[in-house]
């Protein structure tokens, strides 16, 4: 039998923990937040239609920008970069104040966590234009092309009321994932935490398993965020050739074999 000391011992562990994991999440949920409030600025570009987009002509994918005032104004773009091929990168943004659409280079700074793969998670950083407080910013490789991009919200740039005081996210869901027992039992163990929000980012899962996520989220408890980065690289099937990207809270699994 346990010793009381010890169960002590082992629930402070865990309640450290995931306080641990809560604060690193602020700064996602956050922007999630800021996300889904309405675009009402006047900015031409295609709206942004799924979680990962991929820039044309060029082997990087964009997934959210975020406004990031914590050293300097910077737009900080969360992305899936080729390590070796994509070399120079520009944000062009859309200004509020006026009606132009000012250009700076972007510093790609490639994360050291990849594993080998040619894919990895990128911080895509530009400095923000002076007097402009962009909502929206475009990529592309060429320093002049406007015409026809995808409109990237700036996420985090108003600060919105929190939806939940402790969120978990959980790594992404691949393949023919069907370990139910498994996941109500986690989900369970993390609302007595005191978690109020669980994100799984769903690349694929079985069917009866896509029900329990399901009744998670009529339940108010999980937040699925659709993963389908399969319909752009492969993915691996081995844990071993793995990816794992990390930012700010958010974690995934992106993989590739060339
Ligand atoms: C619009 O804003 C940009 C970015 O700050 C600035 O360079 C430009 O001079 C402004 N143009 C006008 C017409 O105010
Ligand atoms: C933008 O898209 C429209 C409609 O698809 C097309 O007619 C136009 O030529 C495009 N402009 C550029 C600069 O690619
Ligand atoms: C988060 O915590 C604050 C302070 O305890 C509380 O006022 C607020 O209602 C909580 N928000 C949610 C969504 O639970
Ligand atoms: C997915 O997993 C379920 C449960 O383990 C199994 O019944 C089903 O046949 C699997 N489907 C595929 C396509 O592998
Ligand atoms: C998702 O998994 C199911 C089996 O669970 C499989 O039949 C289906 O083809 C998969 N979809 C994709 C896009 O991989």
């Amino acid at each position: 039998m346990a010793h009381p000391s010890q169960i002590i011992f082992y629930g402070a562990t865990i309640l450290i923990t995931f306080f641990l994991v809560s604060f690193n999440i602020h700064w996602s949920e956050k922007s999630l937040l800021n996300e889904r409030k309405k675009d009402i600025d006047h900015c031409p570009g295609e709206p942004v239609r799924d979680t990962i987009t991929p820039l044309k002509g060029q082997k990087a994918f964009i997934i959210a920008p975020y406004y990031d005032n914590r050293k300097e104004n910077v737009i900080r773009i969360l992305g899936i970069v080729h390590h070796k091929e994509v070399v120079e990168l520009y944000c062009h943004f859309c200004c509020s104040v006026n009606k132009t659409i000012p250009t700076t280079r972007a510093e790609i700074q490639m994360h050291q966590d990849r594993f080998g793969f040619p894919y990895g998670l990128s911080d895509i950083i530009c400095a923000e234009p002076p007097n402009c407080k962009p909502k929206h910013v475009f990529v592309h490789w060429n320093s002049q092309h406007t015409a026809n991009l995808t409109k990237f919200p700036i996420r985090n740039r108003e600060r919105g009321e929190f939806k939940a005081n402790f969120t978990v996210c959980i790594s992404t869901m691949f393949g023919n994932y069907s370990n139910i027992l498994q996941f109500i039992q986690t989900i369970e163990m993390y609302k007595i935490l005191g978690a109020q929000k669980v994100d799984v980012y769903l690349n694929n899962c079985s069917q009866h398993m896509a029900e329990v996520l399901q009744f998670y989220r009529r339940e108010g408890t999980v937040e699925i965020i659709p993963w389908h980065i399969h319909r752009y690289l492969k993915i691996s099937n081995s844990w071993r050739l793995r990816t794992m990207i990390k930012n700010s809270g958010i974690t995934a699994t992106i993989s590739h074999v060339e």
